[in-house]
């Protein structure tokens, strides 16, 4: 049975620009909208049109070079907001305009000091006049996470009617548990009319650290499109992180959910966008941090080293790293020391290494990590030859 498709909708050229330091160039956007189109994501929001002529332009070659994704521009319910995204997008081989407004209590009252009867209007108003000039229409309720269920699937039965083909429902402030922002899906699923007619999205923000977990419990119940980031960049704490969600479905095939990423080149994707916007990649990020393959207690590396699945739960090929790491420090053990010498080229016997090994704890002991050049000087003491 083959698994159902999720979209994947990058938004790391618009949430993600949003991080202070992280502006970038129409040049440099441009070449990473091609790379997230190698890259096979559905849906590439390339930014937020009327927000500055910059990112009007931004958008419009955006729109002119993508061959496969959709584009897509950021608006408010504004009408004037709208008109500029549908001239932005003018060039693009699927347009979408992506419009909305905030539906919690808390912003109906401090943002718009309006009425929930109001924003309906309002949302309403909008999508239709982004269906004047674009049909793909993805309508978000901002502060999703936070709206009361009855209302938001009101808000939402009322967009739909209007014209929406895309309901975001974001979790603005990263607030949700995971079996809440879930149990929200669910509720829309079976409360809203027309619902079987549109795809529900997960936008999560990663404020407690659970957007991954929140946008996977999104698609568990039912959403078909994920908003992520390369890196998890965006707002404050981040948005999901792609390559979190994407290698989620691929190592949990019982999920019955899957991506078109072409998850080898995950690595040098987020590589290139660390370096494009000078933020760089924790080491401890997950599937695409330093340390994500690498391994450096003896009792991890002598596991890694009899057979790479005691330890790793993916093959570091099928997201472009060439292979695991085993760093010596004062915590491996012999295993990892004969299998480090072994490939710069010394093979020892059991009494070699043993002579080597406390050599080599005083190094280590003494340095962070124990490099190549400190095994060569070691054996050169131990007269030990390559
Ligand atoms: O987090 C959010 O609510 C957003 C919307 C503008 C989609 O980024
Ligand atoms: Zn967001």
């Amino acid at each position: 049975m083959s698994r159902d498709k999720i979209q994947i909708f990058d938004t790391t050229l618009r949430d993600g620009e949003q991080v202070p330091g992280c502006k970038l160039a129409t040049k440099e956007k441009l070449i990473i909208a091609e790379r997230l189109d190698l890259l096979g994501v559905n849906v590439i929001e390339a930014g937020f049109p009327i927000s500055s002529p910059g990112d009007f332009t931004s958008v419009e070659e955006i729109a002119k070079l993508v061959k496969n994704a959709t584009v897509c521009g950021l608006t408010r319910a504004v009408e004037k907001d709208i008109e500029v995204a549908a001239q932005a997008l003018k060039y693009a081989k699927y347009p979408r305009i992506h419009t909305g407004i905030g539906t919690s209590a808390s912003h109906i009252k401090h943002k718009f000091n309006s009425t929930p009867e109001k924003i309906i209007e309002r949302a309403v108003k909008a999508t239709a006049y982004a269906k004047s000039f674009v049909e793909d229409v993805e309508f978000y309720a901002e502060d999703a996470g936070r709206t009361d269920n009855e209302y938001l699937a009101r808000v939402l039965e009322a967009v739909i009617k209007a014209g929406a083909t895309v309901l975001n429902i974001p979790d603005t402030t990263g607030y949700c548990l995971p079996d809440e922002y879930g149990a929200k899906m669910k509720y829309l699923r079976e409360n809203v009319k027309g619902i079987e007619n549109v795809i529900l999205s997960c936008h999560c923000h990663n404020d407690l650290g659970l957007a991954t977990a929140n946008s996977i419990a999104g698609v568990q119940n039912g959403a078909r499109q994920i908003e992520c980031t390369i890196n998890g960049i965006g707002e404050r704490a981040g948005n999901t992180s792609l390559e979190e969600v994407v290698m989620v479905l691929k190592q949990h095939p019982y999920l019955n959910l899957d991506t078109t990423i072409n998850t080898q080149l995950l690595y040098d994707t987020s590589q290139m966008v660390s370096e494009k916007m000078g933020m760089p990649v924790q080491p401890n990020k997950a599937i695409v941090g330093a340390n994500a393959f690498a391994h450096s207690s003896g009792i991890h590396q002598d596991g890694v080293i009899k057979n790479r699945e005691t330890y790793e739960i993916i093959d570091p090929a099928d997201v472009g790293v060439t292979e695991s790491a085993i760093v010596l420090t004062a915590r491996s053990g012999r295993a990892a020391l004969a299998y480090r010498s072994k490939k710069i080229g010394y093979e020892l016997t059991k009494d070699q290494l043993d002579i080597a090994y406390t050599n080599f704890l005083s190094i280590a002991d003494r340095q962070k990590e124990v490099q190549d050049q400190d095994i060569h000087k070691i054996m050169e003491t131990v007269n030990i030859q390559a």
